[in-house]
């Protein structure tokens, strides 16, 4: 089951020429046709009925975000096994008390199949934000995540057995890392801190952050500021190119 619905809906998109149409038919599909797992994920965890499923994002095939009765975030997996995802909420439970006043989600593993859901964190995404004041904020954003990264790193790697099952995250073809100069200790990494994941309050304060499907061991202590000067670099291009 978990599998084929992925190449369904890949399947139906071949006939869409337009790329945002595409991405829309291949989540769709498969939202469709994940209903009734995610109705029974949502009854066991949140004792609810889904009045609505809304899909949200699908970037290729290994994986889609939806929103259930606007509150409960679900997401699928195409390439991993329901092991591997129970371990990997076992690595993000160990960075949470490391990052006190910062909201990660609390994530329920399905019982059959690849998939979680979480409920939607309090606090704004960047995009509610206008640009004006997003870039007054940018050095007190830069500080914050860099505070962050500091404590995620604090999170000791001997203490956790057999760590090497950490090398990877969730998501093994998004792990970039520049070589590393010298021989410095390996820490843990968030991999995906882009301004999306990022929460905020009205001031700009970080409450929470989201997408912890990457976090994993890095060699380079550097990696997650790497990707975030990365991924902010092109958003502050974008923003201000539209201003
Ligand atoms: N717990 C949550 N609370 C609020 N919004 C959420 C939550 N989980 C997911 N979202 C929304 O859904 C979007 C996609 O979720 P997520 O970042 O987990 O998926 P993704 O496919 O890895 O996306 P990307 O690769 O762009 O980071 C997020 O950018 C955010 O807008
Ligand atoms: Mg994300």
């Amino acid at each position: 089951m978990s599998k084929i619905p992925f190449y369904v809906g890949n399947f139906f998109a071949l006939f869409v020429r337009d790329g945002a149409r595409r991405a829309r038919v291949r989540g769709g599909v498969n939202v469709a046709l994940y209903t009734p797992r995610i109705k029974v994920l949502i009854k066991r965890i949140y004792n609810e009925k889904v009045d609505s499923i809304k899909f949200v994002r699908q970037i290729n095939l290994n994986r889609f975000v939806c929103v259930v009765n606007d509150k409960y975030y679900v997401k699928v997996f195409r390439n991993i096994t329901l092991q591997r995802l129970k371990e990997h909420m076992e690595l993000v439970d160990m960075v949470r008390p490391h990052l006190d006043g910062i909201t990660i989600p609390d994530v329920y593993v399905d019982n059959n199949i690849p998939m979680y859901v979480c409920e939607k964190i309090s606090g704004h995404p960047i995009s509610d934000f206008d640009v004006d004041t997003i870039l007054k904020n940018e050095e007190k954003i830069k500080k914050q995540v860099a505070d962050i990264i500091t404590k995620i790193q604090r999170v000791d790697l001997d203490s956790i057995p057999n760590n090497v099952r950490f090398l990877y995250g969730l998501q093994p073809e998004r792990q970039p890392e520049k070589p590393t100069k010298g021989n410095p200790k390996p820490v843990l990494a968030h991999f995906d801190l882009n301004e999306t994941n990022l929460f905020f309050d009205k001031d700009m304060n970080i409450t929470g952050i989201i997408d912890w499907d990457t976090l994993s061991i890095a060699k380079n202590p550097e990696t997650d500021m790497n990707v975030f000067n990365l991924f902010w670099g092109m958003f502050k291009k974008r923003i201000t190119r539209k201003k």
